[in-house]
């Protein structure tokens, strides 16, 4: 179905008065059933308000999302969890009381009520408090559950700035709340708790090792979502994690071993594609990038440094504004250094696989 050009309506944030009429309208839009993209600590959301089903369909059809991709409920509250899901564990009351607001999604069984488009069919639903002040301002205001995927067409990089989503969905929707730049840069993590024991099925902004620290026990990742990169036919217990994500249009090759061995591949492989006269960009850490920084080597490629090695919550904050920067300047082809997977690494690189056509080890 074609949908009609509207008024995208921008709202700055960066004054006491801007952010009131945001917020106000904002939530007024909501309340209408209107889309509105608002920060959060991840990236940006698509909201709508949970309960007009018009609103969620239209989420679907903006984004080209497939009808089998369930929405993440945002709350205010965790007393809130209950007005969505019900047979709540205490364990969902234990984890919430210690990450949220903050990037941890839990799954938990659906309340019956709820609209089964929200959950794409499934008997679950997923929830979390974002920790953006702006998005819970916005939750507060509303005073009503809002659904919220990424704000960004499927398969592209999700937003990390309000720019972003101007990209992908100016004029489609009613409005988009300008809070800069989002500080985790990658999505929620999110954890299924109606299964027997909890399974993680997106790393994301909570490590795997500071859940399992505070749950004093092993968190298994269901091996579909671990390895692979690219579409696939399985139906994993996440059916987002299925779909080719986070890519920008040109193909990705993402590089894999010890430093030295990414180093001497990288450096191959852009002298081949130079010659072949296409242009280069590469996503690297600024440890990779000094070694490429010899101009016989790194004249009319495009360098996007994401940070240290060292520090990889920085890597991944940076990651999907490289990947979108590099769509823009045309490189045609894009050469991305892989990290260890300990601690936000494991987000970091199963972002990077997904977005990878091939993997080079
Ligand atoms: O950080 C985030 O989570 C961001 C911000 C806006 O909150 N949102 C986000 O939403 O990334 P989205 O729709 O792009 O990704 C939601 C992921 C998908 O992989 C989806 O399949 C999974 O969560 N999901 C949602 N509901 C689920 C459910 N009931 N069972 C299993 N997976 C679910
Ligand atoms: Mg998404």
């Amino acid at each position: 179905m074609r949908l009609s050009r509207i008024q995208t309506r921008w709202y700055r944030t960066d004054t006491p008065e801007a952010l009131e009429e945001a917020l106000t309208e904002g939530a007024r839009l909501l309340y209408n059933g209107g889309l509105v993209a608002f920060p959060t600590e991840t990236v940006y959301g698509l909201g709508a308000h949970s309960f007009r089903p018009q609103a969620i369909r239209k989420i679907f059809q903006v984004k080209g999302r497939p009808p089998d991709n369930p929405l993440i409920v945002h709350l205010a509250h965790p007393r809130d969890m209950c007005l969505v899901a019900e047979d709540i564990p205490t364990e969902a009351y234990q984890l919430a009381e210690n990450f949220w607001p903050g990037p941890l999604t839990l799954v938990l069984k659906k309340r019956k009520e709820m609209l089964s488009q929200l959950s794409g069919g499934l008997s679950t639903v997923a929830v979390r408090i974002p920790a953006h002040p702006l998005a819970l301002e916005l939750l507060k205001k509303l005073n009503a559950p809002v659904s919220a995927p990424s704000a960004n067409l499927s398969g592209n990089p999700s937003p990390t700035r309000a720019e972003h989503v101007w990209e992908d969905l100016g004029g489609k929707i009613e409005a988009i709340l300008d809070g800069g730049d989002a500080q985790v840069g990658l999505e929620s993590t999110v954890l299924a708790l109606h299964t027997r024991a909890p399974v993680l099925l997106r790393p994301g902004g909570i490590t795997r090792e500071e859940l399992e620290d505070y749950l004093r026990k092993k968190i298994t990742i269901p091996e579909s979502n671990e390895h692979e990169h690219g579409e696939t036919s399985s139906t994993p217990l996440s059916p987002g994690m299925k779909y080719r994500h986070y890519a920008p249009r040109a193909p990705l090759y993402l590089f894999l071993g010890t430093p030295h061995q990414i180093e001497k591949n990288v450096k191959e492989y852009i002298k081949n594609y130079r010659e072949q006269n296409l242009k280069v960009g590469v996503i690297c850490s600024e440890e990779l990038a000094h070694t490429l920084s010899q101009k016989s080597i790194s004249s009319g490629t495009i360098i996007e440094v994401l940070g240290s090695r060292r520090f990889p919550s920085q890597l991944a904050a940076t990651l999907f504004a490289a990947m979108r920067r590099l769509d823009e300047q045309g490189a045609e082809v894009i050469l991305a250094e892989g990290y260890s997977e300990k601690g936000m690494g494991l987000a970091l690189m199963n972002r990077l696989k997904k977005a990878a056509k091939e993997i080079i080890k």
